[in-house]
């Protein structure tokens, strides 16, 4: 109805604007800036099996296996556990090699995707434990598992997952940043950390206060296009996937996301003046690498969209349009990246008249094979 839309067109609208207020709440008596804690009482007396598993599963699909790829780098690097993250719908039918000390971590807004469920039973028929990052509460998956967390971002009605993702990759960040403490952080770089983590949401408010009518207006410019490349690296690699996967969805443009330096080994040669090209590139530790395969986009004619957070003269003279969000620790940039990248995928959506909340063909949830 008109009413639960909150004055918005969309669900989806409404839920990419409520980011700020569904990571405050995903967030709320869980990160501690005043006492330097992250603390997670669904996970209570299961961190020191984490921290010393042989190995981490997480099993997912769709946007929330985006997610789970974001915690893949979050969790290696924060507790030097290997992490594999694989698509439960694969993951159920080959048998998966499951050992004693392995932990399994599902990741489902919904707590009913048949495969994802799947993924849990098998992980408990080899009696191997299993955690879940779950929105709804009291779904199946939520039930099923051993222990878990729920994200508390409100319902998700828009079958485009928003707000889930990036409620799920904050409570990711919660999850690595305790396996990090007193492992490969300092308490005062924990401090840092946690500081960081619980100023996302003022600057997921200014990502979308600042940049949602220049979205709206690079809309207009590439709503004809019939192809979209999404480029990241590090973090960000997973980011792409997610804004390629949004476009796909609800505007039904062909899209694809790819790791920026994996470009050269095939999507170059799609690249010429009618593709648009969208580069994640913050100034972290991939920057002087995405800068050059930008080069190598502009050298091509491809029309390149930058999201960044330093739009300096080169940036500039090299990109088409050039968005500029707030800067944060590069652990976290995936909640600020991905959000000018729903906004353009729901802009153009609407412009092409699609069906925004329920595009043909998908479901909220896949609750069968
Ligand atoms: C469907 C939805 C996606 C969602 C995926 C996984 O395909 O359309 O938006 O990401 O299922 O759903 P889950 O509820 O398990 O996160």
């Amino acid at each position: 109805g008109e009413i639960e839309k909150g004055g918005y067109d969309h669900f989806m609208l409404k839920e990419i604007m409520e980011q700020p207020d569904a990571l405050e709440d995903a967030m709320r008596g869980r990160v501690r800036p005043e006492d330097n804690q992250i603390h997670l009482g669904g996970l209570h007396g299961h961190w020191d099996q984490l921290r010393e598993a042989d190995r981490i599963v997480i099993a997912a699909c769709g946007t929330s296996w985006h997610a789970g790829l974001v915690g893949e780098y979050l969790i290696e690097s924060a507790s030097r556990v290997p992490v594999e993250v694989e698509y439960a719908s694969e993951f159920r039918y080959r048998d998966p090699v499951l050992r004693e000390g392995d932990v399994v971590l599902v990741i489902s807004q919904s707590g009913e995707t048949a495969d994802t469920l799947a993924a849990v039973r098998e992980a408990h028929s080899k009696g191997i434990p299993c955690f879940g990052i779950c929105n709804v509460v009291g779904s199946t998956i939520a039930r099923e598992t051993d222990a878990g967390v729920y994200l508390h971002a409100g319902p998700e009605i828009g079958v485009a997952s928003t707000k889930a993702f990036t409620a799920q990759v904050t409570v990711l960040s919660m999850i690595a940043l305790k396996l990090a403490e007193g492992r490969t952080l300092s308490k005062a770089e924990l401090a840092d950390n946690i500081r960081a983590l619980a100023g996302v949401p003022d600057k997921v408010r200014r990502v979308l206060n600042a940049s949602n009518g220049a979205l709206q207006s690079m809309a207009h410019t590439y709503r004809y296009a019939s192809n979209f490349l999404y480029l990241g690296r590090g973090y960000n690699f997973p980011v792409a996937l997610e804004g390629a996967l949004k476009l796909k969805e609800i505007s039904y443009i062909h899209a694809e996301g790819y790791p920026a330096a994996e470009m050269k080994h095939g999507p170059i040669a799609l690249i010429d003046r009618s593709m648009p090209v969208v580069f994640m590139a913050m100034k972290d530790s991939t920057y002087d690498k995405v800068l050059s395969n930008i080069e190598e986009v502009a050298a091509r004619e491809g029309s390149v969209i930058a999201i960044t957070d330093d739009k300096d003269a080169e940036l500039e003279s090299l990109c088409e349009a050039v968005v500029e969000i707030p800067q944060t620790k590069e652990f976290l940039s995936p909640l600020l990246t991905v959000i000018p990248l729903q906004l353009l995928s729901y802009h153009i959506a609407v412009l092409r008249g699609c069906h925004v909340d329920q595009p043909r063909n998908l479901a909220k949830s896949v609750t069968v094979e």
